[in-house]
């Protein structure tokens, strides 16, 4: 069971794949074959049009990168990665990023569940979708638990310990990588992956605490 309550063990939510006929399911399990022994293993590095750096002092820098980000319309069909070991604030990222963007009640993490819903009381058929992949261990479970459909729909997708999903997950417009430094600031990485995540960007506050002046990497430069 992947979608659920990290505190109930079942989630107040249905999942819209919850009724996959499970013949279906085998049918393409049957079909994938397995990988062919001594087969050549492809490597496929992400696509990075371009890097952002900051510095989070505390939670109020953290807050002001995601209120920026929710302020653009682009956000709303987005996929963002979130990087960084446990502990680094990728959940606390994502919790201000979903109230910045309108979600109201308790945001749960979902650590245990695999992914957690949200929707926007002023768009309630919006998707937004907050995965946690670090539980996530068998690649066939992909599909029978819907996410490939889930990735393809439209919306907003937050996901954190992608590299779990590594070869299964879409290129990100938007990779957050959160680095916990000894003195308890935050070293931020942002990458963008698509011309939509360029774009959110910019969005982001001009220099928020400790960033330096010109702390923009754009793969087009000469
Ligand atoms: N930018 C920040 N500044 C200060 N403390 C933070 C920040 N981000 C997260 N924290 C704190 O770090 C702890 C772990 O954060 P969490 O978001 O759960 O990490 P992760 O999801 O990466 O494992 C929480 O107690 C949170 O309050
Ligand atoms: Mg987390």
């Amino acid at each position: 069971m992947y979608i659920g309550d990290a505190d109930l063990g079942k989630s107040q939510f249905t999942s819209p794949f919850a009724q996959t006929p499970r013949q279906s399911v085998q049918v393409r399990r049957a079909t994938r074959p397995p990988p062919l022994p001594g087969a050549q293993i492809v490597v496929i590095h992400p696509v990075i049009l371009e890097t952002r750096h900051q510095t989070w002092a505390d939670e109020a820098d953290c807050e002001a990168a995601a209120r920026a980000l929710a302020r653009s319309p682009l956000l709303r069909h987005a996929c963002l990665e979130l990087h960084g070991t446990l502990g680094a604030g990728k959940t606390t990222f994502v919790r201000h990023l979903l109230r910045a963007l309108g979600v109201q009640g308790r945001i749960k993490s979902p650590s245990y569940a695999i992914v957690e819903p949200h929707e926007l009381p002023d768009c309630p058929d919006l998707g937004i979708w907050h995965f946690d992949f670090y539980r996530f261990g068998d690649p066939r479970e992909w599909e029978d638990a819907g996410f490939r459909d889930l990735f393809a729909s439209p919306g907003l997708k937050l996901v954190e310990w992608p590299e779990k999903a590594a070869g299964l997950l879409p290129q990100p417009d938007l990779a957050l990588v959160l680095d916990l430094q000894p003195d308890g600031l935050r070293r931020v990485t942002w990458r963008a992956g698509t011309p939509s995540g360029r774009t959110l960007l910019a969005e982001l506050p001009a220099s928020p605490a400790g960033s330096a002046p010109g702390d923009t990497d754009r793969s087009d430069r000469p």
